[in-house]
């Protein structure tokens, strides 16, 4: 049995099944990519960006090593060079292309990249029809894997493309404006919770990435939780209020990189006039005070927080307070690819799925008792953690089916291009 990184249980996955949603995910990449020329599929903005093209070829590499190249001795590689190409970060996999010289390989085309996905592709709907009922039961969770990692990489394909877009003068747009309907400003309440010994982590049916287990005891103070994130209308209160020109809201590292980088407001916000303007995957418009602010770093939001006079919440309080929450909300499948004004207000947490990203104060490390496992997909999560902070519930950019209350999204604590927004809590 090969040890995968995600969560290993024995369960049977259905073979008709897995290849509905093999077909369903990888059909999904590439409409996302359909809406790009092939030249904007090339690009790679910044080293954290990787092109289109690129999303397109690691994430059928992934499958062609760990599935084909493991389960199928029939099958012979697309083309040798692409294991070097399109290895992202597995040590055990051996050498592979600097990630920041991503955007330098204009070969192979984007025609070849899709003939690599074809080819790919029919072997592994092939091999799940045809493959020994002993070699299903060690593969199925691997593809299982192979697609909830490609899942992860459609988000990326967005937040990526974006960022590509934003820096062209021309301020593209990757789809159509929306019409939105006018707002008004959504309220604000508080969600109570007691505390007291509380578990967290992935422990029922279904997938879980590894880094979600094991289930454990947490003990919580009571604290409460604002009933939706905060606005970029907030935000930009606390931009008025000079919080940016003010060391005591700010962590100091997050200082320091306000003075190198000037930043003055989150990224994609453009000052015009007394007004500002945000970049969107829909093009360029008038900020809207009632959505929730996205594309902040952790630091950003974390001076926020205390400016308000508030804090971020940890992930625990945020996955008990999330517990019985439908896993449902503005995702990558309404392809809004923008966070959406709260406006059922009343009782009740809302947005917590969906929408924006929500930074929480707790770095991204191990759950007591975790351990990676053996090999390459060892590599998946393990490594990372370090350095980087947790976010929780998801954004208007990811795929739908894709989240959970237990997911443990991870950023460094400066970035910005991810959907990341925040959500307030205090003490009780
Ligand atoms: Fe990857």
């Amino acid at each position: 049995m090969i040890e995968i990184g995600a969560r290993q249980e024995a369960r049977e996955i259905d073979r008709a099944a897995a290849r509905d949603q093999f077909d369903a995910v990888r059909r999904e990449s590439e409409a996302l990519a359909s809406r790009l020329t092939p030249e904007d599929q090339s690009i790679q903005s910044m080293p954290d960006v990787s092109p289109t093209k690129w999303h397109l070829a690691h994430t059928t590499w992934f499958f062609e090593t760990f599935i084909l190249g493991r389960f199928d001795p029939a099958y012979r590689v697309f083309d040798p060079a692409f294991h070097y190409l399109f290895n992202s970060y597995y040590e055990a996999e051996g050498p592979r292309h600097p990630r920041p010289q991503r955007g330098l390989l204009s070969r192979p085309s984007c025609d070849d990249v899709a003939a690599y996905r074809d080819r790919v592709g029919a072997a592994v709907a092939e091999l799940i029809a045809a493959a020994p009922d002993q070699t299903w039961a060690e593969m199925a969770p691997l593809i299982e894997l192979g697609l909830h990692h490609e899942q992860q990489h459609q988000e990326l394909i967005l937040m990526d493309i974006k960022h590509v877009f934003s820096l062209n003068p021309l301020l593209p747009a990757y789809q159509p404006p929306r019409r939105r309907a006018p707002g008004a400003a959504p309220s604000l309440s508080w969600g109570e919770f007691a505390g007291g010994l509380q578990e967290i982590g992935h422990g029922g049916p279904g997938f879980a990435f590894d880094n979600e287990t094991p289930r454990h005891r947490v003990w919580l103070d009571p604290f409460r939780l604002a009933s939706r994130p905060v606005t970029c209308g907030e935000f930009a209160e606390f931009i008025a209020a000079d919080g940016y020109a003010q060391p005591e809201f700010w962590l100091s590292e997050g200082w320091a990189i306000v003075q190198q980088q000037g930043w003055e407001a989150p990224l994609y916000w453009r000052a015009d006039g007394d007004s500002w303007r945000i970049f969107t995957l829909s093009g360029e418009r008038c900020l809207d005070p009632v959505e929730p602010v996205v594309h902040v770093s952790f630091y950003e939001a974390d001076a926020y927080a205390k400016w308000a006079g508030k804090r971020l919440p940890t992930e625990a309080e945020w996955e008990v307070a999330a517990a019985g929450v439908p896993l449902w909300g503005n995702l990558g499948d309404s392809r809004r690819h923008h966070p959406d004004a709260e406006t059922a207000g009343g009782d009740g947490l809302r947005q917590m799925i969906g929408d924006v990203w929500e930074w929480t104060a707790s770095p991204y490390t191990p759950y007591p008792r975790f351990r990676a496992a053996a090999g390459a997909i060892g590599e998946y999560n393990g490594k990372f953690m370090s350095n980087q902070m947790v976010l929780r519930g998801g954004a208007a950019v990811t795929p739908g089916g894709h989240i959970r209350a237990s997911y443990r999204n991870f950023f460094p604590p400066s970035a910005r291009w991810a959907f990341s927004g925040l959500r307030l809590a205090e003490d009780a």
